[in-house]
């Protein structure tokens, strides 16, 4: 086993929300961090950022790519095996409920290509991630890999489609038989299903267009009573990919608050 401060870890999804506080947590415990998201302005942003933070004392990349198409995913992977030697983290942050606008359709609203685009903003990005670092984490007989899912999965949530409901119910068994297959050699795999998170994002497209009264009702039905920060998702999400967590496999952990 590689001490912590040897390790290197690829996170999706890192220019925003969840995948950047995980970036900016995990900063303190690898070697490398190697970055990839679609927007590279963002992405910049995290770099400069991670620099600030960790005083260049992790080596940092970042690749801007969209890892819903295969093509790029499997460039940006080989690129990333020419430099590094091993990979021992991969965070799966990308993902969310409103690809294509109106994150609440109702299933006979909604086009083919809305339910197909969550499916792959969701499920794809984290399959096609996985199938690139599992080669390299068997041959290495060690990995850890955690997906993002949803208290969405469980389909009891109005606000969100049913599209976004069924690709983090996916994730889940996903999850659960991707820990099956990979692990016999030293891997695990688990899924953080993250409660309301007040993301850029979240406060954007639907915190905001709460009414007090609308925001208050929400938080009352949270035992909690409060949303989740970034970096309460985060924490977990770490853990799970550390040591401490070394006989943990096949597990959603609801990070919600209770709700
Ligand atoms: N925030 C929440 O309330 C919440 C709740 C439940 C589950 N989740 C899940 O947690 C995960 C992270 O969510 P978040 O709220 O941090 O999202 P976010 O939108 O804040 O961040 C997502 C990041 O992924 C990047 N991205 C989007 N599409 C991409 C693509 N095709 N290729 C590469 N990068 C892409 C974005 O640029 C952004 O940096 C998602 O899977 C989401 O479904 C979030």
């Amino acid at each position: 086993m590689r001490h912590k401060r040897e390790k290197i870890a690829v996170i999706s999804g890192a220019a925003h929300g969840i995948g950047k506080a995980v970036a900016l947590l995990l900063a303190e415990q690898v070697k490398a961090l190697i970055l990839i998201d679609i927007d590279a302005e963002g992405l910049a942003r995290t770099h400069a950022q991670l620099n600030e933070k960790s005083g260049n004392t992790v080596a940092l990349s970042v690749y801007t790519a969209d890892v819903t198409q295969e093509a790029e995913v499997r460039q940006v992977f080989a690129e990333i095996r020419d430099i590094y030697s091993h990979i021992d983290i991969l965070i799966n942050a990308v993902g969310g409920s409103s690809s294509s606008g109106q994150s609440g359709v109702l299933t006979e609203d909604m086009s083919l290509q809305q339910w197909q685009s969550l499916f792959s903003l969701n499920l794809n990005s984290a399959f096609l991630c996985c199938r690139e670092v599992i080669p390299v984490m068997k041959k290495q007989g060690y990995g850890r890999i955690v997906n993002f899912s949803s208290i969405a999965r469980h389909g009891r949530r109005d606000k969100v489609s049913s599209a976004y409901a069924a690709s983090k119910a996916g994730i889940d068994g996903f999850t659960r038989k991707l820990a099956r297959e990979v692990a016999p050699f030293g891997i695990t795999c688990n899924a953080v299903a993250s409660g309301i998170t007040l993301t850029g994002r979240i406060k954007e497209e639907f915190w905001n267009k709460r009414s007090g009264a609308e925001q208050n009702a929400l938080l009352e039905s949270i035992p909690l009573r409060r949303l989740s920060s970034p970096e309460e998702q985060a924490q977990v999400a770490v853990f799970l990919a550390s040591d401490a967590a070394s006989y943990l496999t096949g597990q959603i952990i609801e990070v919600s608050g209770g709700l």
